[in-house]
């Protein structure tokens, strides 16, 4: 049997994110600068979508462009935010073709305005689309996340609208930039690290995560099949004992 075919599709997790890590060293492996590594990490973006769209997976979000890493150097950023804007517009058709939603979290007004203006177009476009979500995360921080949710609150709480004792967990979850999406059941970081990064803090603090040693550009289907049957094969016991699961 395939490793897709071992696959449990009633027991699929909703939302896979991924923390995409290790363009940089793929490239140097092989002689060449970061920004080929970027280039061919796209790639395993496309393979990856697709993988999770055959399978069913409703929601996947890849974690593209960190608060931090506006702090690499200037070339490899401003190449990276080329590679972005040239990819989405390349991009649109496909996702059309294939009913997948594109969105974005994180603050997308503090990005260059070409970028910022092709991803609001492209989100529009593909607004009505229901198969599955890719959900980009850019500029994005999952304690800033936080802090603008805080921060909103405590207006609505200044301005008369909300009290503070309904200040409860769906309040916050609602003014997330996930608000809406179901959180992660599986998180998938590449390139040996282990480590959240101020990936979606919030929303991970249930989920399942799994770590390879492949480098992103070399992620590919297959991959993705394991990480989804290691996680099937994981027992979830949200603070209860396995014998409280087993006999569920
Ligand atoms: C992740 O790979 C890609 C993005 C930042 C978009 P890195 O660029 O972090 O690669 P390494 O970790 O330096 O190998
Ligand atoms: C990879 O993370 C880039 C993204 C997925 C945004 P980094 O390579 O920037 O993460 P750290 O700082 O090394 O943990
Ligand atoms: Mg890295």
């Amino acid at each position: 049997m395939s490793l897709k075919e071992s696959i449990d599709l009633t027991k699929l997790p909703q939302h896979v994110a991924i923390r995409m890590d290790g363009n940089g060293r793929w490239a140097k492996e092989r002689g060449k600068n970061r920004l080929f590594g970027h280039t061919n990490g796209v790639k395993a973006v496309r393979e990856t979508a697709e993988g999770c769209a055959e399978l069913g997976v409703r929601y996947l979000t890849l974690y593209a462009f960190s608060t931090e890493n506006w702090n690499r150097p200037i070339l490899e950023v401003t190449g990276l935010m080329d590679l972005l804007l040239k990819t989405i517009m390349a991009e649109v058709k496909t996702l059309q073709k294939n009913n997948i939603r594109l969105r974005t979290i994180g603050n997308i007004d503090a990005m260059p305005g070409n970028t910022a203006r092709e991803l609001r177009v492209a989100m529009e476009q593909t607004e009505g689309n229901t198969r599955m979500d890719l959900i980009l995360a850019l500029n994005y921080s999952g304690k800033a996340d936080i802090v603008q949710a805080v921060r909103t609150i405590a207006q609505d709480v200044k301005d008369g609208k909300v009290n503070v004792g309904d200040i409860q967990e769906d309040l916050l979850n609602g003014h997330l930039y996930t608000a809406g999406i179901p959180d992660p059941e599986l998180m998938i970081r590449t390139s040996g690290e282990q480590r959240i990064s101020n990936f979606l803090l919030w929303q991970l603090a249930y989920s399942e995560f799994y770590f390879t040693e492949k480098f992103w550009p070399d992620f590919d289907k297959e991959e993705l099949y394991n990480a989804i049957l290691i996680y099937q094969a994981r027992e979830r016991r949200f603070g209860k004992t396995t014998e409280q699961i087993k006999g569920q």
